[in-house]
Parts: C-alpha cells; structure tokens; sequence
C-alpha cells in the first residue's frame, strides 16, 4: 500500500504542470515516467511490456490459463486486450491499481477496425468515398463509442497496402496506391486520437502491420514476403511513414517474414527505420503471438532466441505471447539485451499511459452513463448511412436503368444478402451486432411507400449449390416491374486468415443473375463483398451494379439512398476489379516494359486468353449525372528545382443531377535512371457540382511529388520530361507534358 501512496505522490507532485494542453509533447511526462520507473523492480518493468488477452476475440493461441486475474495481481501485465465495457474495465482496472504493489494502470486495447457498436463499411469500401472528411469522421465516432466502453487504444488503422484480391485482409486496408493509402491513414489516426490524449474520447491508434504484409505470396494471409527495397519503400512504408506524420501512438509489427527475416525480428526494418531514422517516440507491439511464431518460421530454436529477436529489433510489447515475461530476465542476466533497452521499452508504454491521463484517473473512460448515452447514438448511425452511401461505387448503368424510381408499382428484391443482417457489418465489426442492422429489405420498406409492393425471395445461399429457391425468385421477379439482386460474399469470406483463391462471386449467385437477366426487366445488381470479385459475365450480362462493400449498420438504408436516387453516386474504387484471378496482382501503377501490349502483335507483353486490364480500374466509379473534363492548363511548361507548377482543369456537370466527382491526378517521369510506373496518383479532389455549373481545380506540382528513389536510392527527382494526367479515374485522362530543369 505504501508504495501505491508514493506513486501517488510522485504522479500529483507533477501533474500541476499539465492540468491542460497537448499531453503528446508534454515535456513533463518525461519526468514523471523516471519517477515511476525508479520504483519499479525488474519485474514490474518486464510485466509492462506484456500484452494479454481478455475474454473477449480471440485471434490466434492463447499461451497460458486464462487466469489473467492472478496474472494482474503479480504485476505480470501491463495491457490488456478484448477487455470491453464499462463495467468490465473498471473492474480489471481496479485489480491492477489496488491490488498490485505499484498500481500502475493497464491499457485496454481492441480492434475498433470500422467502428465500435456503429458499424461503418468495412475499411476498403470507405476508402472508396475518397473523402478524408468523411473517414476521420468514422474514426472518431469509433473512437468516442469505444472510449465510453473503457477502450484506451485501438488496433487500426490498417495502412497495409495490397494488389491482391486474393488476400482476405484487403478489406481491411485502404488498397492499392501509396499515395491514396498514407492520405486515408493519416485521417484514421486523426479521427481516433482526437486533438489531446488527455480528453475523454480521444484514444491511441496504431499504425499496422509493419510492414509489406499485404504482399502475402499467392495472397495467401500469413503467407511470405519476397521483395525488393525499392518497391517496398515505394508502395509498401508510405502509410507507415505517413502515419508518423499525423503522430500516431503505436506500429504494430507484422507476421510475415520479409526478405527471410520475419518482420517481428528484424532490427533493420524496425528498429533501425521507425526508432533510429523517424525518431518515433512512441511503442510498437507485436501481432498476436508473433513473437513466438518466429519459431515456427524457423528462425529461433525457442523462446529465448524468438525473445531476443524481438526485443533486439525494437519491439517493445508482446501481444498475447508471454515470451517477454519468461525470457526477457534470462536474457538480461546472459547480456543478450541490456537493462537501457528494457529501459526504454517501458519509459514508451508508461509516456502513454501518462498522455492517457490514467495516472490522474485510471477509471476516466469506465462511464457506464457515457457508454449508455454514446453507443448507437442517432448522430452516429445518421453518419453510418451517410458514409455508407458515399463508399458505394456505381460500376455500371446501362440505359439509366438506376436510379429507380420511388413509384414503381411493384420491386422484387432478390438474393441471400437481401435479409442477411449479420453479413453488412462485415468482420472485425467489434461490438456491432446484427440486431441493430437495417438490411436491403427493411431499407426499401423505409424508402418506399404503400403503393409500392416490394416482394422478397432468397433465391439461393450464399455458398452452395442448391438451386431449389430459383423457381421462387424467378417468378417474383417475372411479376415485378424491376428487379433489385442483392449479392455477394458473407462477412466471414474477407478478413484475416481468409483468403480465397476464387474471387468470383460464390455459390449459384451468379447463375441466378444470368437468370435474372434472362427476364429482360430492369435489373439492378447490387454487390456485397469485402474485396474486388471477378465479374465479366455479370458485367456483359447486367444493366446496372452497385458496389455496396460491407456497408455496416445502416447499410439497407444506404442502399435504398443510392437506388432510389437520393444519393447520387460519387464512389471510386481504391482498387482494381481484376478481369481474372490470373491476372492478380494487376494495378493502374506498373511498368511499360519493353514491349507494352498492342493489339494482333504477337511478341508483346500480354494475356493470348484475356485483357491486360482490369474489368473496373482504379479509380473508376460512375454518377447519376456526367462531368466533362477541359483540357489541362499548366500555370508554366517548364519547372526548377525550386518553383511549383500548378496544374489545372474546369470540370463541368454536363447532366442533369446535382452530383460529387473525385478529380484524379497522376503524373509520369518519362525516363529515369530507373523505369518509372506509367502513371502515379499524386493528387485528387472531390468537388459538388450543380447541373451545368463548372468548377475550376488545380493541383500544385513541387519537384518533392516528382521525387523517388533513383538508381543510387536516393529520394529526389530527376529533371526530365514528365506527363501530368487529370481525369475521373486512373484510365480515361487527359494529359499535358512539362519539363523539370536544374
Ligand atoms: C491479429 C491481427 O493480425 C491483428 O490485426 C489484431 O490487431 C490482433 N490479432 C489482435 O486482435
């Protein structure tokens, strides 16, 4: 008890410095943090930097008994994850600061990946609003709804980025371009951290995983990692570094090996880049277990070796692994590590804790009135709709079929994902639950009025191939005057450790379309998925689809906005929608090889059974109106070291709706002292257009967007002759040449 009296006194003797203000560059906390550990005992120490598992999720092994109580009480553990709720928390807390000998608080941790009981669209389709607004927004949503139920941390954003359909965590992610990614990570961090870590409802983010664990060999999760430095500091660190910027708390370490090391062991990527060359001063964890994986993978003989691996390269928490806990001493007393770096590790995890303001107040965000009043607020679940709507992304529209209209007589809504409530939320959805999901038909329910008779029928499971609800459907189709099919993949088809090597849409879905399309009725497809699906026969088959992702709790509601025309389109994909499996990993960022693809020539680069191109590009994304692009005007055609070309185009809605469209620009170094991607995104802008009205938008070009990492990696641009591209997606632009000169 006298020591927790201490502690106290040394927490309050400081905290007169900081009653308010930016705790994350406190200079205080520094101070503060020496007191503390000048109590602590080796063990103590080491019990900060593990990282156990409550009752909740449970992703990977579980390395000891449950008895995390006991475990607590000896001081073993510094934070907990899938401990969740007001009460749940207060009530481990109460171990830790009244029943351990220095009371030091825990941090609570949870995967609050696409909100925390409001469910927004799972990550990849939120991307697709291109609205970085729009996505802090739902960041801080989550984080004020996870907060209320004692969640001091979060496991996201995801940064990783992918080409490659195949992998299940795509979903997760924000998709296949740097540039787009680091902007969309850095609003994540923004939305989850809030302004001070000391309010209430602002909570630490963590940028993972560190690092190239969305390139998983055959995007298979889990899987190896084999690539060059240049393409791994060119696609795969942006995020991460950007993430830097926007000053999030924590990097989580990946599972995959990278280069032969896994990356969880590896000095170079970690230590040596996010510790020594960005200067982080926050703490990085390991993934669940993955430590210890490194055993498995064949690079520690056993724990002692996985441990050191581990602790040497930087990490400073162990995820559900206890290999710290039972290794970290034996390798201080063998000189393997030294005290500093224990040290350290500690001095980042209690900053923390102090910038949480958990010293003051180690129940500030167990609320049971807070977490009452703030889960599923209507403001929240107004947001859910609205970010919903925004994230879907019209692939096409033949003949104007969509929007439908308010007063047909009669609509047949068909398919498995029509009802399927737990589907919208997709997975990681925390503590969403599908009882509080508006579906396709409850949607269309709320939209439509009584003279509109909308008629159900599944049709068909998701998976499978029971055929024996067709006939039903076909006929309420027959009968209706347009027909709605809501289709796709089940929440459990994407996320971690599910991946699939078939990307099409599953079961006998697709048959029952071609079906559907047989009619000759208006047919709208509306897709549900949590990666790109591979649908050329759907495409040539069907008027219209709907990429409605995952759309998360408001989902129906969303929805029915967008097919019935009171939301007009404006999503982008953030990926490519490959053609074929074969043609993964395909992306609008490649090379022109030395034989670029031309029609009938035989000797050129491309597929004698299939485009080269992706069915729907990066980028790509339709409205219910149209936009027509200028020419690109250049402020100068030439540019200096040290001058800013501003580049620019009128875009005019030339329909008749009012509409959104994201404005793309990419640019193209011709020739380089290394080939150079035949185009990369580097700037967008999402503008409102009323019919007939014209916005002018430019983008300004610094000699710091043409840089990369030339053939001595160094990051500077060369002079040369460039392309600049503007237009609405990543394929149909217009362009305009310029020079950069020394
Ligand atoms: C493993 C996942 O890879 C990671 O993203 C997640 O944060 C942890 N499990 C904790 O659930």
């Amino acid at each position: 008890m006298k020591f927790i009296n201490l502690l106290l006194s040394v927490v309050l003797a400081f905290s007169f410095v900081n009653s308010q203000g930016q705790n994350r560059i406190d200079d205080n906390i520094s101070g503060k943090v020496d007191s503390v550990m000048s109590l602590m005992t080796l063990e103590e120490k080491i019990g900060q930097l593990n990282l156990i598992t409550g009752e909740g999720e449970v992703t990977g092994p579980v390395t000891m008994d449950r008895n995390y109580v006991q475990q607590i009480k000896e001081g073993n553990v510094g934070s907990m994850l899938n401990v969740n709720g007001s009460e749940y928390t207060r009530r481990i807390q109460k171990i830790a600061v009244e029943q351990t000998r220095l009371g030091i608080p825990l941090i609570f941790g949870y995967d609050v990946i696409h909100g925390y009981k409001t469910i927004f669209p799972v990550p990849l389709g939120e991307t697709a609003t291109w609205d970085l607004g729009t996505i802090e927004r739902s960041a801080r949503i989550a984080a004020v709804e996870a907060t209320a139920a004692g969640q001091h941390w979060t496991f996201a954003p995801m940064i990783d980025i992918s080409r490659d359909a195949r992998w299940g965590r795509i979903m997760e992610g924000a998709g296949e371009d740097p540039y787009l990614g680091s902007k969309v990570a850095q609003a994540r961090v923004r939305g989850f951290q809030g302004r001070y870590f000391n309010e209430k409802h602002t909570m630490l983010a963590c940028a993972k995983h560190y690092v190239a664990y969305g390139a998983a060999r055959g995007g298979r999760d889990y899987n190896t990692v084999d690539m060059s430095i240049r393409r791994l500091k060119e696609t795969f660190m942006p995020p991460f570094r950007a993430a830097l910027d926007a000053e999030v708390a924590t990097y989580m370490t990946s599972f995959n090996e990278l280069n032969g090391v896994p990356v969880t062991g590896s000095k170079r990527f970690v230590k040596d880049i996010i510790k020594d060359q960005w200067n982080f001063n926050g703490f990085i964890v390991s993934d669940w277990g993955s430590i210890a994986e490194m055993i498995v993978h064949g690079i520690a003989k056993d724990e002692y070796e996985a441990g050191n691996l581990a602790m040497n390269a930087g990490v400073d928490m162990d995820m559900e692994g206890r290999i710290y806990i039972r290794e970290l001493k034996n390798l201080l007393e063998e000189g393997k590590i030294s005290e500093e770096q224990i040290n350290d590790a500690v001095r980042r995890i209690l900053r923390k804790k102090f910038e949480l303001g958990l010293f003051e107040d180690p129940y500030k965000y167990c609320d049971e009135e807070r977490e009452e009043k703030l889960l599923l607020a209507e403001p929240h679940r107004k947001h859910a709709r609205n970010v919903a709507s925004e994230s879907m992304v019209l692939l096409k529209n033949e003949n104007e079929v969509l929007p439908l209209s308010k007063n047909l007589s009669s609509v047949a809504l068909i398919g498995p994902l029509v009802k399927a409530d737990k589907e919208y939320i997709g997975t990681w959805s925390a503590h969403g639950e599908a009882k509080h999901v508006i579906n396709s038909l409850e949607g269309f329910k709320n939209k439509l009025g009584e003279n509109t008779d909308i008629v159900y029928s599944k049709g068909c499971d998701i998976t499978g191939e029971k055929k024996d609800g067709f006939a039903d459907a076909l006929e309420k189709a027959r009968n209706a005057e347009a027909i709605v099919a809501v289709v796709g993949e089940s929440a459990m088809m994407s996320g971690e450790a599910l991946s699939r090597m078939d990307i099409d849409i599953p079961g006998v879905q697709k048959e029952l379309i071609m079906e559907l399309a047989e009619l000759d009725k208006p047919l709208v497809v509306v897709l549900m998925n949590g990666r790109p699906l591979t649908i050329p026969e759907v495409d040539e088959a069907v008027p219209a689809i709907l990429e409605a992702w995952l759309p998360g709790t408001e989902g129906g509601n969303a929805i029915a906005d967008v097919v019935f025309g009171d939301y007009n389109p404006s999503g982008k994909l953030p990926v490519s929608f490959p053609y074929a499996v074969g043609q993964i990993p395909v992306n609008y960022e490649h090379k022109n090889t030395g034989r670029p693809r031309q029609e009938d020539v035989r000797y050129t680069s491309k597929y004698i059974d299939g485009p080269n191109q992706p069915l729907y590009p990066f980028g790509y994304g339709l409205s219910y109106t149209t936009f027509s692009y200028s020419d690109i005007r250049l402020s100068q055609e030439k540019i200096d070291f040290d001058e800013t070309l501003q580049v620019g185009v009128t875009v005019e809605n030339t329909g008749d709706r009012a509409g959104e469209e994201v404005v793309q620009m990419y640019i193209r170094d011709m020739v380089g002292s290394v080939t150079r991607p035949v185009k990369e995104l580097k700037g967008f802008r999402k503008i409102f257009l009323q019919p007939g009205e014209e916005k002018e938008v430019t983008f300004d070009i610094s000699p710091d967007d043409l840089a990369f990492y030339t053939k001595d990696m160094q990051y500077e641009a060369e002079p040369g002759n460039f392309k600049v591209f503007i237009g609405t997606n990543s394929q149909d632009l217009k362009e305009k040449g310029f020079k950069l000169v020394k």
